[in-house]
């Protein structure tokens, strides 16, 4: 499969890394083409990497991940062509954090009321928005079986029944992720949630002092 990953960050290149590895041709895109970052990681990647704009990213995936800075996501959104979005999966990992007050973060006052998974749904209408992967580190998003012999949970978000399952999918068959933990909370405006859940993931990151752990929900 083809697939656009927006973001030059650990959490792109984690995510680009895995999906290539398991065979997907991956463009990882940045502000603009021939970036530092994405150049490197094209490099050391392989034959099925490549690099572009964010534009570039959006027409040549099927599936688009999306991995950017929280607090630009909108703008980078509204900088591309609504056609090259037009009927794809965005998978939205993204967190609207604010920093500027120290750790653990707060949420960005422009997101608070209205999560970031829904604006972004908002600005791109004529997509399949889900939240995912969001709630944990990088490297655990790509490869569950790190912690607890790959049995805890993440969340799943969306409005679209069947562009959730694509991604679930998507998760098992590539970073092995078990079917069950994968917990479909309801439609898109359930992210607010999952978007709050990340400042006290990072009490306790502070608390273990490690980012190796994850939520397991037990009844
Ligand atoms: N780190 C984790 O383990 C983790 C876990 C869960 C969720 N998340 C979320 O995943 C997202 C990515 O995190 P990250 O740590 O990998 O990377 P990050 O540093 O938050 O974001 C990197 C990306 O944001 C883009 N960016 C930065 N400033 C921008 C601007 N002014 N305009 C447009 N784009 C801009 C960069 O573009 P360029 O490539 O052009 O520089 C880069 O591709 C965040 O929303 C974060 O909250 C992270």
């Amino acid at each position: 499969m083809k697939i656009g990953v927006f973001g030059t960050g650990s959490v792109g290149s984690a995510i680009a890394t895995a999906l290539v590895a398991n065979g997907h041709h991956v463009m990882m895109g940045s502000r603009s083409a021939g970036s530092e970052r994405a150049v490197a990681w094209r490099d050391k990647t392989g034959t099925n990497a490549a690099e572009g704009s964010f534009a570039d990213a959006a027409s040549f995936g099927e599936i688009i991940f999306l991995c950017l800075n929280g607090a630009f996501v909108l703008d980078v959104l509204a900088s591309i062509p609504a056609m090259d979005l037009h009927d794809k999966i965005i998978i939205d990992v993204t967190n609207p954090l604010d920093f500027s007050a120290g750790m653990p973060p707060r949420i960005l006052p422009a997101f608070q009321t209205v999560s970031l998974g829904e604006q972004v749904q908002a600005a791109v209408p004529g997509a399949y928005v889900v939240k995912a992967l969001n709630t944990l580190n990088y490297k655990l998003m790509v490869d569950a079986r790190l912690v607890n012999e790959g049995d805890h949970n993440i969340f799943i978000c969306g409005n679209d029944t069947v562009a959730k399952e694509r991604v679930k999918d998507l998760l098992v068959e590539n970073f092995h992720w078990r079917a069950d933990n994968l917990l479909d909370l309801g439609d898109i405006r359930t992210a607010h949630c999952t978007e709050a859940i990340v400042p006290f993931w990072v009490l306790v990151m502070q608390s273990y002092h490690t980012p190796l752990f994850n939520f397991k929900v037990v009844h």
